[in-house]
């Protein structure tokens, strides 16, 4: 983890800035934090203990699916809209693996990225990405562990949304990306394999979470009809939260009755947000 990126983020409990002393991330008061060995800062507060992220299955399962290339339309959507500078420092809010992140920073060696997931299992994914990438665990309900305007562009995709936490990160004049799924998203599997599905109010669900603090400035529909084998079935729904209470036998025997390829929708949308200009002023 670089040095640079450890200077953007403050200690969960007193929430003084964190410095970075050989292996251990330190703040004025003495609370230290020692580097995994896989590479990520837990920043969790002990009280948060037990909070579920995804598990190591479901993160594997969302590397090997990510890795097909089927979800780079969102990656390169988001690419678009987040027109960073050099030397800006992006976070994304329930990372997982990383995958957008890592996308969004380009080529530019100047670009940082800070990986924020509840779940160790992802954040030692997102640890081994990209070298200008910091991986941290933390909850995104909770104070997130960043110094105030840390982030030009911050990223929320399928993923817990604390407005006033990313608003209070968020630069002022730094712009949200946010992704979440259409009615018609994976539409095909469904019903078929008993997945969750998406919520209809999800949009005003969306509005209702940002209210206040952010403003829509944009968005967009992204759509493609995805040709999935049934290994990359597999993976998609593993990678979900169905995951956790489908039987596993039972879900192999209906994609086993799938036609190959499966003719499955990604319809996402992805809506960009700036802080309203009544919170959060500059000094
Ligand atoms: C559906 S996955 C999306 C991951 C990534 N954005 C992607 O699309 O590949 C949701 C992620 O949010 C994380 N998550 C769930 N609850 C969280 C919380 N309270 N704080 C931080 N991360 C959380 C999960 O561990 C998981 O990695
Ligand atoms: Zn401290």
């Amino acid at each position: 983890m670089e040095s640079d990126l450890v200077a953007v983020l403050r200690c969960p409990v007193c929430t003084d800035g964190l410095a970075l002393d050989d292996r251990t991330a330190r703040c004025s008061r003495g609370h230290a934090y020692d580097l995994a060995k896989q590479g990520y800062l837990n920043l969790l507060p002990s009280a948060s203990n037990g909070i579920e992220g995804d598990s190591a299955a479901m993160v594997g399962a969302r590397t090997v699916f990510l890795g097909t290339g089927h979800y780079a339309p969102i990656r390169d959507a988001l690419i678009l809209a987040a027109g960073l500078g050099e030397d800006d420092v992006v976070v994304e809010v329930g990372a997982g693996t990383a995958y957008y992140l890592s996308g969004v920073l380009g080529t530019s060696q100047r670009r940082r990225g800070i990986a924020l997931d509840v779940s160790k299992y992802a954040a030692r994914r997102a640890a081994k990405v990209d070298p200008r990438i910091a991986s941290v665990v933390c909850d995104a309900w909770r104070e997130l562990p960043l110094v105030d305007g840390a982030a030009q562009v911050m990223l929320n995709v399928f993923a817990p949304r604390n407005a006033a936490e990313m608003a209070r990160v968020l630069a002022p004049d730094g712009r949200l990306l946010v992704v979440t799924p259409n009615q018609q998203h994976l539409a095909e599997l469904v019903d078929v394999l008993g997945m969750v599905s998406v919520d209809e109010d999800k949009e005003r669900r969306l509005r209702d979470s940002l209210a206040g603090e952010f403003e829509r400035v944009g968005s967009e529909p992204v759509e493609e009809t995805m040709f999935l084998d049934r290994t990359a079935v597999e993976q998609l729904v593993l990678m979900t939260p169905s995951a956790r209470h489908l039987n596993y036998r039972e879900l192999l025997q209906r994609i086993a009755v799938l036609p190959e390829p499966a003719m499955v929708t990604l319809s996402v949308t992805l809506s960009v947000w700036r802080r309203t200009s009544s919170t959060h002023q500059s000094p």
